[in-house]
């Protein structure tokens, strides 16, 4: 069985995510998403509240699971035996961060390659921070997260 991870922060996850979510989850048997607990910046919604966020957007893909992990992502790669990472790439200039961690992991795990996805064209601009500027300054953020928990993301962003 074929397994990717989909790593991130997703604080909150975006439409633009989710994109790339279910175009590697029709690429792979299994995708886990991994949520990122140790941030350097605060986050502002929990981890619980991130990954129940992503369970529930994510419930008609029937090969996804959601989980978190701490430290290296190429520890929790080989804890559940993946092939690849899957990291979606939006512009040249996410490139060379990109890059340099996929030249990293590569050393530190060999035997999981990193695989980019174009992320489409509707979501190039499109990130949890934009997001979360947006909303917190009572712009509509309808067109950027999903419907589901759209709510849930206004309320605590205006109430900040
Ligand atoms: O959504 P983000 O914040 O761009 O996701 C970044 C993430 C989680 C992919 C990255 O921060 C990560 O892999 N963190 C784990 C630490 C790690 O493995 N570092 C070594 C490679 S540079």
């Amino acid at each position: 069985m074929k397994v990717a991870i989909c790593p991130g922060s997703f604080d909150p996850v975006t439409l633009g995510h989710l994109d790339i979510i279910e175009r590697a989850s029709g690429l792979f048997d299994k995708v886990v998403v991994a949520v990122l607990c140790n941030m350097d910046k605060k986050p502002s919604f929990s981890v619980e509240e991130r990954i129940s966020f992503l369970k529930e957007t994510t419930a008609h893909l029937h090969n996804v699971e959601i989980d978190s992990f701490d430290g290296l992502l190429m520890d929790f790669a080989r804890e559940k035996s993946a092939v690849a990472v899957v990291k979606g790439l939006r512009a040249v200039s996410d490139f060379e961060y990109e890059f340099q961690m996929s030249m990293i992991n590569k050393k530190l795990c060999p035997e999981v390659e990193t695989v980019y996805l174009n992320t489409s064209q509707e979501y190039m601009y499109l990130s949890s921070s934009v997001v979360k500027q947006i909303a917190s300054f009572g712009g509509d953020i309808r067109n950027f997260v999903p419907e589901a928990i759209h709510s849930k993301i206004v309320d605590r962003l205006t109430n900040m």
